[in-house]
């Protein structure tokens, strides 16, 4: 079901005490809402997260996990394990685990397996870099990123999917896609997913969009018919900022 969406993916900041401390922050500055709010903390805050939110209307989600349910995977996560301490969306092919830890598509394309096969909602994200778009290749980047890790889907399972469009460029960076071409391509990625599926797939799904989004550009951005939303990173670390971006909608 197409929804807006405020998600905030803190990367590998804040520790239990300061997640704590972020929380209570936002329980206290949360108002009603017409979005969805989801925060992602690091897996060793995910279970008191939970504990800390249960009576809000935030979500905590996770920023990754393992394909497998279980097994000699030293230093990972299943979808299961995050299912039994009521985490039931997670981040899946941020750019971050792309080009650090070298995730390609057919992998991702496990891991989307593995959460769907859990019921787990799934945010999943792609993008270009800089020298695809100087060579005017981000559609092609983009589609075939899509294509290779979900088009093996049936339609049916779409809606557990969330799509975060997020151009590698503008990733901490400061630099933030104009409100114009972020969509742009919400649109082409829109048309990609009715041709593959159909319209009422295309038009049933939420896109969001990530790259240095502010309390200064969320509204003009989010005012976009195509776009649903955005995954913040940097400006998700302070509940002040993060709500002025919850309220652009
Ligand atoms: P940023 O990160 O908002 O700090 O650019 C976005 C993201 O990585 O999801």
């Amino acid at each position: 079901m197409r929804k807006n969406i405020v998600a905030g993916n803190w990367k590998m900041n804040n520790d239990l005490e300061e997640t704590k401390l972020l929380l209570n922050e936002l329980k206290k500055q949360q108002k009603k809402s017409e979005a969805e709010i989801m925060v992602a903390p690091t897996y060793i805050s995910l279970d008191s997260s939970v504990k800390i939110l249960e009576n809000s209307d935030i979500e905590v989600i996770a920023q990754n996990m393992h394909f497998a349910n279980s097994g000699a995977y030293t230093g990972e996560v299943s979808a299961s394990m995050l299912k039994a301490i009521a985490v039931n969306t997670v981040i899946l092919g941020h750019s971050e685990r792309r080009s650090y830890f070298n995730e390609t598509s057919e992998l991702l394309a496990k891991k989307v397996d593995a959460a769907l096969a859990n019921n787990m909602r799934i945010i999943f994200c792609f993008g270009e870099e800089l020298n695809d778009r100087k060579n005017n290749n981000e559609e092609e980047v983009v589609a075939s990123q899509i294509e290779r890790a979900l088009f093996h889907l049936e339609a049916s399972v779409w809606d557990n999917i969330v799509l975060a469009y997020e151009p590698v460029w503008a990733i901490g960076t400061g630099e933030t896609a104009t409100p114009e071409q972020a969509q742009d391509m919400h649109q082409f990625i829109r048309k990609t997913i009715s041709n593959k599926y159909s319209d009422t797939v295309a038009n049933s799904i939420s896109i969001l969009y990530g790259g240095s989004v502010k309390a200064t550009n969320a509204k003009e951005i989010f005012s976009k018919p195509d776009v649903d939303g955005g995954l913040i990173g940097g400006a998700s670390l302070k509940a002040k900022d993060f709500f002025a971006i919850v309220n652009a909608f």
